[in-house]
């Protein structure tokens, strides 16, 4: 049997084949950027054009209170909730991972009592060390302990002054995951919180937020959950800090009464004083219908399939590229739902995979980054896509394309 037929045969088995219809996929592309950016779902379009058309253009401002728009940040964050192992009431969708992020590391470091340090990696995302950065210039705000990348470098780096410990749960670029539940335990043995940024995991792969005792978390809704670009990110606030918790973006939309217009700012109960200011109502309205395709799938079969199809990638491979160092690890615990391949030409190859309708990405110094979201990807499109992916390497693509003409987004 060819790789290809086994493959047919996996996905005539595959118990998630049908989610696939519920996309907006085009024909002729290998899509491999879902970890970058997912696909609209089959009804976004339509759910946009509703809100658009009938609850702004007929409702206008009366959609507040009668389309529930008002509802909508507490009501995705609880569709979101369960993709990440939450209960109900400790996820809201609004403002951007950065942006949440800032709110959440403040909120840690108000309730650590004092305590000014936070670690995080080094090579975290970088918006992640930009945000810390931007905290930091507040006057006495916190010292940013940086640690290395090696599996327990968090761990060894939590001591008796660490307030905060800011965990990339999966990296960006190499895919390899934190054990977070360890990195909890390590925290809260020295009396620290941990906030974790679940972006590259959520959708993806088992997250289990209440079981792992994480007190804060973040993440992009426009990678695997597919709510589309620019998409707004949530925050996850563990229920036991929900009382005690506050966050300095204190505008309105947090505020316990804010049609009250008082003087100070009262936050309000629950999830919803980690909001900020008014919600971007059309954008919800994609989310919402690309929250619609998890409702058909077994979660647990979702993130079976992302493995798997990694399972193959590193196979085939192995066998037709054997020149890509693989940097991702691949024991099945360790990793992500992407696959990162250094090469000299990194660039030029996911430039020539474009050109061929293999959609992967590039990311400094030398990475091509190929996602494998278990929606809607078919084992074929992994034999295939590694087809392409091989004519390509023996074209060398990078020997003859001009330098310094990269483009903004790679
Ligand atoms: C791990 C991680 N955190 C945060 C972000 C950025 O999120 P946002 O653009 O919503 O601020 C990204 C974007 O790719 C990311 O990969």
């Amino acid at each position: 049997m060819s790789r290809r037929d086994e493959a047919e045969a996996l996905d005539a088995r595959d118990p998630v084949a049908s989610a696939r219809a519920l996309f907006a996929l085009p024909e002729g592309v290998l899509y491999l950027d879902g970890n970058s950016l997912g696909p609209p779902a089959a009804g976004a379009a339509s759910r946009v054009e509703a809100a658009v058309r009938a609850e702004w253009g007929e409702g206008l401002v009366s959609s507040w209170n009668a389309a529930g728009w008002w509802e909508e940040p507490i009501r995705l964050g609880d569709r979101i909730a369960r993709l990440v192992g939450a209960a109900p009431g400790q996820v809201a969708v609004c403002d951007s991972t950065s942006v949440n992020l800032y709110k959440v590391l403040a909120s840690a470091l108000r309730l650590a009592a004092g305590r000014r340090v936070v670690v995080a990696e080094r090579e975290c995302f970088p918006t992640d060390r930009y945000m810390l950065e931007g905290l930091s210039s507040v006057p006495g705000a916190l010292h940013v302990r940086l640690v290395g990348h090696a599996p327990g470098d968090l761990v060894d780096g939590c001591d008796e002054s660490v307030g905060a410990v800011l965990v990339n749960h999966v990296d960006y670029r190499t895919a390899r995951r934190v054990d977070l539940g360890a990195v909890v335990a390590r925290a809260h043995d020295v009396g620290a919180l941990v906030v974790a940024d679940v972006a590259h995991s959520a959708g993806a792969i088992e997250v289990a937020l209440d079981d792992w005792g994480v007190d804060f978390a973040v993440g992009c809704t426009y990678k695997y959950l597919n709510g589309g670009p620019g998409s707004p990110a949530f925050v996850y606030v563990a229920s036991r800090h929900l009382t005690a918790a506050t966050q300095p973006l204190s505008g309105w939309h947090g505020h316990e009464r804010p049609f009250a217009f008082t003087d100070r700012y009262a936050p309000a109960p629950g999830i919803r004083r980690f909001l900020c200011g008014s919600p971007p109502i059309v954008a919800y309205a994609a989310l919402d219908a690309a929250l619609d395709v998890w409702d058909s799938v077994d979660l647990r079969a979702v993130v079976a399939k992302g493995q798997d199809l990694v399972d193959l990638l590193l196979d085939l491979l192995d066998e037709r590229c054997p020149e890509l160092t693989v940097a991702s690890p691949r024991a099945r615990p360790e990793r992500g739902s992407h696959v990162a391949l250094r090469h000299e030409g990194a660039y030029d190859v996911v430039r020539a995979l474009a050109a061929r309708g293999v959609l992967a990405d590039f990311r400094e110094p030398d990475v091509v980054r190929v996602g494998l979201a278990p929606l809607y990807l078919r084992f074929v499109d992994v034999v295939d896509a590694v087809s392409v992916l091989r004519d390509v390497l023996d074209d060398r693509p990078w020997e003859r394309a001009p330098t310094g003409d990269r483009a903004t987004v790679t």
